[in-house]
This record gives structure tokens, sequence and C-alpha cells, in this order.
């Protein structure tokens, strides 16, 4: 008779059951046979689990005649080695050395050499579909544990060894379940620089409090050293904290991408990625053989920070189009589409022109016209349509350097953002958005009405200045985010005409 033990396959970001089923054939040749499209790492598998079982102290593979593994579903691609765990428990099953009930029970973990259990990637997914499909235990590597319990509603065994778990399994020598510790609360950056040690820049700043207040993507345009990249560093200490539900999407996307570390179960700060512009496309929007997320989904929920804007490919950037949009990106392989969630703040900073003094009052710009025209046009009209709050951020005065003042401090300015932040969640409850950003045609409809003095103004706007729709969408959103920064239920003229004047900047 076969062995069947239940594990599971990451797709996407969903966890999908599969099956290890493990026949035996004592007699003749010796031979270990794994299928079910399996990759390489899985088809390694077969080395450690013999090693493993050989080192536990069990009757090794290699004694056996015919080992044949099927991980089913046959047509699921199958990767990575989390498989190991339920293979060598499968075998020791097939050939009478373990007996135990492997219903209601998933297993996860990579073995090393002398039988140890290694952490796996992506063990979120899988409490979510135990917890979905009704199993009542998981059996996890130790290290994973903390993050396994942060799915409630299933027990979670830490497994050190496989010695330990068939002790276990046996009734021999019981693991006790895991006890996850309360979790802590989640605040802001403690390590980040705090805004009032950037001087001057207070337009930068405000744009900044309201793009971390409601969502909204953000460009700071400049010359060299005037403190864009300071600007952008400092925003971490200014997000708001991420709510419980957040916290879990976010650390569900790191633990598909493998990007957890051991004992940090849980992600608690707003994500702030800052990938370099030599990045590829796939490592900024998610790909691969098997996809796996990107930057932009490492940046859900939090922000995605372009340092040089200008100086990624073309083509990269293009790509950020549809995520900005949706909220997500879908990618398509050969092998199925996956789609990873990308809901974060943009945030980019450049100079205005190649030398980078365009527009300076004192600084002569020694570009050709044609190079400053050919740099601008490397961020596409359908990409700068989707920035909100687009701001110039000019030379510093030395006086302003030299003041001793410091100006606001993040932990002030982030009271705001909070508050902000507040009457957002209370606004969105129940209607799976959590910010001004997300609004839809309806709810703007719903959340953003004008009086006929602001319609007026913002009507002329538009069509002086030949805005688009998603404009017009887009300026009563930051709208709507100024307005609950001062705690004002009705969006006023002075909003409007604030919203307005971040679509452009004076130096073009
Ligand atoms: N507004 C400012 N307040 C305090 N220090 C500043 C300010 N602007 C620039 N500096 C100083 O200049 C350095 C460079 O600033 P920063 O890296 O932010 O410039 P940048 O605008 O990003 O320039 P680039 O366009 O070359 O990337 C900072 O490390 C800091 O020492
Ligand atoms: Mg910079």
């Amino acid at each position: 008779m076969p062995a069947r033990i239940f594990s599971v396959a990451t797709v996407g970001l969903d966890g999908v059951l599969v099956e290890a089923e493990v026949d035996v054939l004592s007699q003749g040749l010796h031979a270990f046979t794994l299928v079910g499209l399996p990759d390489t790492s899985v088809k390694e598998s077969r080395e450690r689990v013999s090693s493993a079982i050989k080192n536990s102290g069990f009757k090794p593979p290699h004694q056996n005649g015919r080992i044949t593994v099927n991980l089913a579903p046959a047509d699921l691609p199958k990767q990575g080695p989390v498989y190991d765990l339920p293979i060598a428990l499968g075998y020791l099953r097939a050939t009478g050395q373990l007996e135990f009930d492997p219903e209601s029970k998933l297993f996860l973990g990579e073995l090393a050499l002398d039988g140890a259990v290694r952490r796996v990637n992506g063990v979120i997914s899988a409490a979510v579909l135990a917890r979905d499909m009704k199993f009542k235990e998981i059996y996890v590597p130790l290290e994973n544990a903390e993050e396994t319990s942060l799915i409630p509603g299933i027990t979670v065994y830490p497994v050190r060894t496989l010695f330990s778990l068939v002790a276990h399994l046996l009734g021999r020598e019981l693991i006790e379940k895991f006890i996850p510790h309360d979790p802590i609360a989640i605040g802001p950056d403690p390590h980040g620089m705090n805004m009032s040690e950037v001087r001057g820049q207070e337009h930068a700043k405000r744009a900044l409090e309201i793009a971390a207040s409601g969502g909204h993507n953000t460009i700071l345009v400049g010359p060299p050293g005037s403190g864009k990249t300071l600007l952008a560093r400092a925003l971490p200490t200014i997000l708001p904290a991420l709510s419980l539900s957040e916290s879990l999407e976010v650390t569900k996307i790191f633990s598909v991408a493998g990007k957890l570390s051991s004992g940090k179960a849980l992600i608690r700060l707003r994500p702030f990625r800052s990938p370099h512009h030599s990045a590829s496309a796939i490592s900024l929007v998610g790909g691969g053989t098997i996809p796996k997320p990107g930057e932009v989904s490492l940046a859900h929920r939090g922000v995605l920070f372009l340092d040089e804007f200008a100086e990624f490919p073309k083509s990269v950037l293009e790509n950020l189009r549809q995520p900005l949009e949706d909220g997500f990106v879908s990618v398509s392989r050969i092998k199925g589409t996956s789609i990873f969630p990308a809901r974060f703040t943009l945030v980019a900073a450049m100079n205005p022109c190649p030398c980078g003094y365009a527009g300076d009052p004192e600084r002569m710009c020694s570009c050709a016209p044609f190079h400053v025209t050919r740099y601008r046009e490397k961020i596409s009209g359908p990409i700068l349509d989707r920035i909100d709050l687009q701001v110039s951020c000019p030379r510093p005065k030395i006086e302003k350097l030299e003041e001793d003042a410091n100006g606001e401090s993040s932990e002030s300015i982030r009271e705001r953002v909070e508050a902000a932040r507040s009457i957002q969640t209370i606004r969105f409850e129940g209607r799976g958005i959590h910010t001004n950003s997300e609004m839809g045609p309806e709810m703007i409809r719903e959340f953003c009405p004008l009086d006929d003095n602001s319609k007026m103004v913002l009507r002329g706007a538009v069509s002086e200045l030949k805005l688009s729709a998603r404009s017009y969408h887009r300026i009563l959103k930051v709208a709507r985010t100024i307005a609950d920064l001062s705690g004002a239920e009705h969006i006023s003229l002075d909003n409007i005409t604030e919203a307005l004047q971040y679509r452009f900047r004076t130096e073009q």
C-alpha cells in the first residue's frame, strides 16, 4: 500500500494542497524515483531524505528495492525543499517503520543530512490553506513556528529533527504545541532619520505628510544635493503604523518571497523599499519561471522609493503602470498566471535635467534644450499622470542650513498623519480599502462632494490645463486627504487649490 502524506505548494501567494505518495517494492534492484513535475531542488530531495533517514537511525532507502514518490497533483510544478519532510514520513510509513494516522495533518520542512529540520518559505500561505481546508495540525520547522502561528485556528507543532517528529507521531515523546508570543505593538521606524534634520524644503515635507496620510504617489524634483534623498529617507519615520491585518498581508508576501528572517515572524514596520536603478523588470514587478513577488509587492501597504527616477530604463518603469493603477500585479508564465498584491505608494526623486540645474534661479543650466527634453521624456506621460504630488525641491539657502533651530520633528508630523489615517479607517470600514488614494469613482462621488465654488475652480483648471479624467479624480482624492489632515468633514476651496498646485512644478 502506498503511503500518503499531505503538504503544500505555493502558487503566487496561495497555498495548494499537495499529496506526497510513496510506494516501496522491497524486492529487486534499488531505484528512487520522484515524479510530479519536480524542479531540481525537489529532485535533490532524494539525497537529503536518504541521508537524513540513515542518520536518524532508520532503515535507509538504499537497503530497499524500488521506491517511487509521486507529488500530486502531477500537473502542478513543485519547487523548493519543503517536501523533504513529507517524503521521508511517507517512506517510513510505506516501509512499516512508522505507524500513524496522517489525516488532518500537514507537513512542511527541509531536511539536513543529519536529520535536522530547516526553515522553508511560504508557511503562512500553508497555514491559511490548512485552516480553510479544516486540517487540525500543521508540522513546520521550529524556525517557522512563530510565523505559522499568526494564523489562528490551527495547532502548530514546531519540529527540530526527523527523529523527534517520528517519536511524536508514534506517541513516544510528544512535541509541545507552539504557543505564540503576544503580538507586540506595531509602531514607527525607530531607526529612520528625523524630518527635523532636513532644513527648509517645507513644501516637500508637506507633500510627504499628505502622501503618508492618504497613500498618494509623489515625485521630488530638484538640483543635486538639495535634500531629495534625505527627505525620502526620513519618510519611514512619519508613516502610520501597520494595522494587524495589514501586517499579516505584508508578512505573507515576505514569507512567499523567502525574505522573512528567522526570529522575525511578523513584519511590524510599514515596508520602505528602495531598489537601485539597475534593477531588472522582473525584480521590480515580480516573475521568474515559478513567479515570485517583486519590489512592488514587497512594498505593498508601504512605500516604493525610486531614487534617480530618470536613470531607470524606460521599459522597466512602464511596468509600473498597471500596478500603480490596480494595486496588484499579474505575472503570466507558461505555467500559469500569478497575482500578487502591490498596493504601494510610489515616491520618486530626480533632477530636472542631466546637469541638474534647469529652473535654478541662480545657477545656469548647461544642458542643450534637446537633452532636457530627452531626459524628461524618460518619464512617460502615463506614468506622470499617476503621480499625484509633483514637488520641486530647490537648493536650500545657506542661511537655512546654518540655522540652529531644528524644523518640526517626525513625531509631531506623524501624530497628524495617524489622525488622518484613523479618519480613513473609519470611513472605509467594510469597504475593502484603507486609504483615500484607493477610492474608485463611486466612492469619490460619495466622499468627495464639492461646494459650487470649488467645483467651478476645479472645472476651470481641468479645462484650462487639459487634465485627464484620472488627474481629475486624483486631485479630488488628494483634496480629501488634505481635508482629513485638518480634521474637516467637507473639502474646502483651499483644499482643492492646494491639491491642484501639486499637479505642476514651477520650473517647467
Ligand atoms: N535640505 C537639507 N537639509 C540638510 N542637509 C541637506 C539638505 N539638502 C542637502 N543636504 C546635505 O547634502 C547631502 C546630500 O543630500 P541628498 O542626498 O538628499 O541630495 P539629493 O537632492 O538627493 O541630490 P541628488 O540629486 O544628487 O541625488 C545630505 O547628506 C546633506 O548632508
Ligand atoms: Mg539623491
